[in-house]
């Protein structure tokens, strides 16, 4: 068997090795076209250079880099090496990151309609396709018009009441305990949050609305696998139950003929642009995700700050007190959180350091030039709001947490806590009201201390004081200041 193999095989070898030049030649050739043709498709016709960065490996890229540290030093290290556009390949896809307001101006308002806002599908699947932060053109600017109507000064001022009682029952609940700052926070903002959305009413659904969405949030960034037992699946499951709830809630006051602007769900329904019910549902939904934990963290960084600055403390106890102080115990108004300038100064500085939303994403909807780069069609573009934030070209002394720096206006486009162009925050008033409200109440009428020396940041993915910062929140004495 083995003899007949060898006779059969050593002409074949023969012929092989005769033909060997010309395979390696046809084989040379076809890498060369494949290189031609992808640089081709790459450039196009304008053969524009790329920017410059490396790609790390096949398709993880250097996902790995990036998370295996903190993400904010790779920014900060890729802008050293490259300047303020760089390319790189990350999460699967090829990006591009610009780090200067010029060019974050370019991606997110003057050259805006050619990058549209991206998230990964399963994202998008479980927040809601139709939810606002997916949408350009004429639906998205409906969505923007109903959403800017319930959330504007002159439609959330009527809320500050609502606000305060919010703030004071989560302030009792933390008397005398040990708690994770960043866990209330989030219960806070999620009042606030449905008090906007829903006003008054609908007290009764509360409890199953939340329940929904803590589940529908522990599986927002698991693995996209919908198999029952699975975070994701309960996730999906809980998201349908949610839209369920609110279709229940719209149902009611339809048949109320409660279809009056009132909150966010009020404009949602009112007559002349009412939306169907899935897209009130997948936008409910969007608004309690985009308020939630984005507010939370601030909250939580201005704690930390406050914590580590006992001057800039006493200052905002201070302004806070003689505040207090005209009151003679009624409750707060909308014109007395415009007498708190340097606590909003204090939410400025805190929302520049901390940056919660480290960047943005985009994607390129066709070939884009920029600066002499190409921006090839398809690729995703991050805007990187924390190293614009941390330029010491934009801001003297940028790691030093000085709130007096915002007694004068930054420069035009360097300070983006909220976004900027038509997707920017459209919830930026309420945060900053919930804020000032929440300060009045915690600065005059209570004390927190750390427990054990816990510095650090953690990433998951807002960036954190390490473990949701644990602190012991208590009521100071009437000699320190006015109890509750
Ligand atoms: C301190 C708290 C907050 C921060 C730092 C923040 C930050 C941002 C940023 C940076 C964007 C733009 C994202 C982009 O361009 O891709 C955004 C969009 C958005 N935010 Fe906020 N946000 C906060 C609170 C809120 C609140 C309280 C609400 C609502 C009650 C809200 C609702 C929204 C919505 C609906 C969008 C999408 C707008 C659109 O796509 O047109 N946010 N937010």
């Amino acid at each position: 068997m083995s003899s007949t193999c060898v006779a059969i095989v050593t002409p074949n070898a023969s012929l092989t090795i005769m033909l060997l030049p010309s395979l390696t030649l046809c084989f040379l050739f076809l890498c060369l076209i494949y290189y031609l043709l992808s640089r081709a498709f790459l450039t196009g016709s304008r053969s524009l250079p790329l920017p410059p960065g490396t790609m790390g490996w096949p398709y993880i890229g250097e996902t790995l880099q990036l998370y295996s540290n903190n993400p904010n030093s790779f920014f900060a290290l890729k802008q050293k090496r490259y300047g303020p556009i760089f390319k790189t390949h990350i999460l699967g896809c090829p990006c591009v990151m610009v780090s200067s307001p010029e060019a974050a101006r370019f991606v997110l308002v003057t050259r805006a309609h050619l990058f549209k806002p991206t998230f990964p599908a399963s994202k998008e699947r479980m927040l809601g396709p139709q939810a606002i932060f997916f949408q350009q053109g004429d639906y998205h600017a409906r969505l923007r018009r109903l959403v800017l109507r319930a959330l504007m000064p002159d439609a959330i001022r009527s809320s500050v009441a609502g606000i305060e009682a919010a703030a004071l029952r989560a302030l009792r609940s933390w008397d005398g305990r040990f708690v994770n700052t960043f866990h209330e926070m989030k219960t806070y903002a999620f009042n606030v949050a449905l008090l906007s959305i829903f006003g008054n009413d609908e007290i009764c659904y509360i409890e199953d609305l939340k329940q929904c969405y803590y589940t529908l949030e522990k599986g927002y960034n698991s693995m996209p696998v919908n198999l029952p037992g699975t975070l994701f699946y309960k996730a999906m499951k809980a998201r349908k139950q949610l839209a369920q709830i609110v279709a229940k809630i719209v149902s009611s006051r339809r048949t109320q003929w409660k279809t009056e602007a009132n909150g966010l769900l009020g404009s949602f329904m009112e007559a002349t642009e009412a939306l169907t019910d899935d897209q009130i549902a997948d936008n409910i939904i969007g608004v309690i995700f985009a308020a939630r934990d984005t507010t939370a963290s601030v909250l939580t960084w201005i704690v930390k700050y406050l914590g580590d600055n006992p001057g800039i403390l006493r200052a905002v106890t201070e302004e806070q007190e003689e505040i207090m102080r005209s009151k003679d115990g009624k409750s707060l108004t909308w014109a007395d959180t415009k007498r708190m300038p340097l606590t909003s100064r204090v939410i400025q500085e805190t929302m520049r350091v901390a940056s919660v939303l480290s960047f943005t994403f985009r994607e390129a909807v066709e070939d884009v030039e920029y600066e002499g780069y190409l921006i090839p069609k398809g690729w995703k573009v991050l805007p990187l709001f924390r190293n614009i934030h941390h330029s010491p070209d934009n801001f003297a002394d940028p790691e030093n947490f000085d709130p007096s720096r915002f007694e004068v206006a930054p420069k035009p486009n360097t300070f983006m806590p909220f976004g900027n162009g038509s997707h920017s925050c459209p919830g930026n008033e309420l945060a900053k009201l919930e804020m000032l409200v929440l300060l009045h109440h915690l600065t005059t009428k209570y004390r927190w201390s750390m427990v054990g020396c816990q510095s650090g940041i953690q990433f998951g993915p807002f960036v954190l004081p390490l473990n949701g910062l644990p602190l012991r929140f208590s009521l100071k004495s009437p000699v320190e200041g006015h109890p509750a």
